[in-house]
């Protein structure tokens, strides 16, 4: 009988961190105590994974080839952007690789006779701004985490933000996509034309499906002429029927210049205006709705426009009280009432957030129906409500006593079921990833969840992309 020797063999974990090494060099794979803790986890708050290594390709080929070795050793890999995302898309999984694309960066080509800029997924939004305005241009897409976020993940969850009302959302601002598939097949179709009819329109698998179907590598976007002026007002209104009627006044009296619609329900403003440490109140007074109207001009006479729809508005008394902006530090100083919603957590201590859509007009609705039943189910329970009520998107924060014991269950049970009731839809803007899975059949039929399965393994037959996410 002979000897077997000790088992030296390597498990298919390591063989594929040693494949990976081979082709994509050893700066490229780091693994057991060199793994970063910041890839550990995205802003989900669903708590820190070890992945099993994680690969930062320097090029789009780089990324069609981890994925490649790692479907030959049947290894998951989770994509991962700038980790801003809420929903979990990005939070490693147990024995998957992460697949950042922090190193794939940079601004390829701005094109200004077809206003398109070519980007490396990994770039920050801020430098694709930046490098916009200096090049005499607009990126439209802008949200709270521009500074860290990444356009790859922008892409991947379709990322809404504060300005979809006029330029609509990711989705509309990408022209042409390159993504490395499950198989490490690299897909470049990086379309620069508004118009191309060509058969099926591939890269709307990529925008919005939160790295399931692929891994975005790059894009290329549309900019928009540079804005000459930012209008902006702080109104404070009696009802939320007079909000639906600024809303339609000032769609009809501004027309395309209308960039943003914010709504602040007061139990929101309070928060935000006398508890987040260095945001002021740009009104006094107390109101039932605060809202923040934007418009972009492109000359002088667009802000005399402006000031004549409000004045002729606060004539008619649909609005109690207003400020316009007089100056950029003014707009700013409007927005931070907005922007401090990212503050809350430093006020309020672990909550629970959400991106909910509905119908505008059901807005208000919505919110009184969903105050009460968390208030009534889960005593103490406090709700904040604001958001992007033109795009039919309202954001909740919901805050129950316990501190660190959230019953985050329960509270997404409450927050979810009457959505369904209202027949809206459970993420508008973050997208699903892990926190919202068990629910996403609130507002997706059978039929549908069907066809998104069908998809999935058509691109993805051993379910190794982003493995568990959204579906
Ligand atoms: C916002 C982000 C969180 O609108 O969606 O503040
Ligand atoms: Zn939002």
């Amino acid at each position: 009988m002979t000897k077997t020797a000790p088992s030296v063999a390597m498990t298919a974990g390591q063989a594929a961190i040693a494949h990976l090494r081979a082709a994509l060099g050893a700066a490229a794979v780091l693994s057991g105590d060199d793994i970063p803790a910041r890839n550990e986890q995205d802003w989900s708050t669903l708590g820190a994974v070890r992945p099993l290594a994680v690969v930062r390709p320097i090029d789009p080929q780089g990324v069609a080839t981890a994925l490649r070795i790692a479907s030959e050793h049947k290894i998951a890999v989770v994509p991962q952007g700038g980790l801003t995302g809420l929903a979990g898309g990005a939070t490693p999984v147990e024995g998957a690789i992460a697949l950042s694309l922090e190193r794939l960066v940079g601004i390829e080509e701005i094109d200004p006779a077809t206003a398109t800029m070519t980007v490396r997924a990994g770039t920050t939004l801020e430098a694709i701004q930046r490098a916009a305005e200096e090049a005499g241009f607009f990126c439209a897409l802008d949200l709270g985490a521009r500074g860290s976020c990444s356009i790859g993940g922008n892409i991947s969850t379709n990322a809404g933000g504060n300005r979809v009302i006029r330029y609509g959302m990711t989705r509309d601002m990408v022209l042409g996509i390159e993504a490395a598939l499950p198989d490490g097949t690299l897909l470049t179709s990086l379309n620069k034309m508004l118009k191309n009819n060509a058969g099926y329109d591939l890269k709307q698998l990529f925008i919005g499906s939160e790295g399931t179907l692929g891994v975005v590598t790059r894009a290329v976007l549309r900019l928009f002429p540079a804005p000459a002026c930012t209008m902006a007002a702080l109104c404070g209104l009696a009802s939320y029927e007079a909000v639906l009627n600024l809303l339609a006044s000032a769609r009809k009296s501004l027309g395309p210049l209308l960039s943003a619609f914010e709504v602040m329900w007061p139990d929101y403003w309070t928060v935000a205006t006398d508890r987040v440490p260095g945001v002021r109140k740009p009104i006094s007074g107390a109101h039932a709705f605060y809202v923040l109207v934007e418009a972009q001009g492109s000359d002088d006479s667009d802000q005399t426009r402006f000031d004549a729809w409000l004045e002729n508005l606060a004539e008619t008394g649909l609005i109690e009280n207003a400020v316009v902006a007089r100056s950029l530090a003014d707009v700013k100083a409007f927005w931070a009432t907005r922007d401090a919603a990212a503050e809350f957590k430093q006020v309020l201590g672990p909550h629970s957030s959400f991106d909910i859509g509905l119908p505008t007009a059901k807005m208000d609705a919505y919110a009184k129906d969903c105050r009460e039943a968390l208030a009534v189910e889960i005593p103490g329970c406090l709700s904040f409500f604001y958001g992007h009520i033109a795009d039919g998107n309202m954001h909740i924060i919901a805050c129950a006593p316990g501190g660190n014991l959230q019953p985050f269950h329960a509270i997404d049970a409450i927050v979810y079921r009457l959505v369904k009731q209202h027949q809206g839809t459970i993420s508008a803007e973050h997208g699903i990833g892990l926190k919202k899975k068990p629910f996403l059949h609130f507002s997706r039929s059978q039929e549908e969840l069907a066809l998104m399965r069908t998809l999935k393994r058509a691109i993805d037959p051993d379910g190794l992309l982003n493995p568990g996410k959204v579906l």
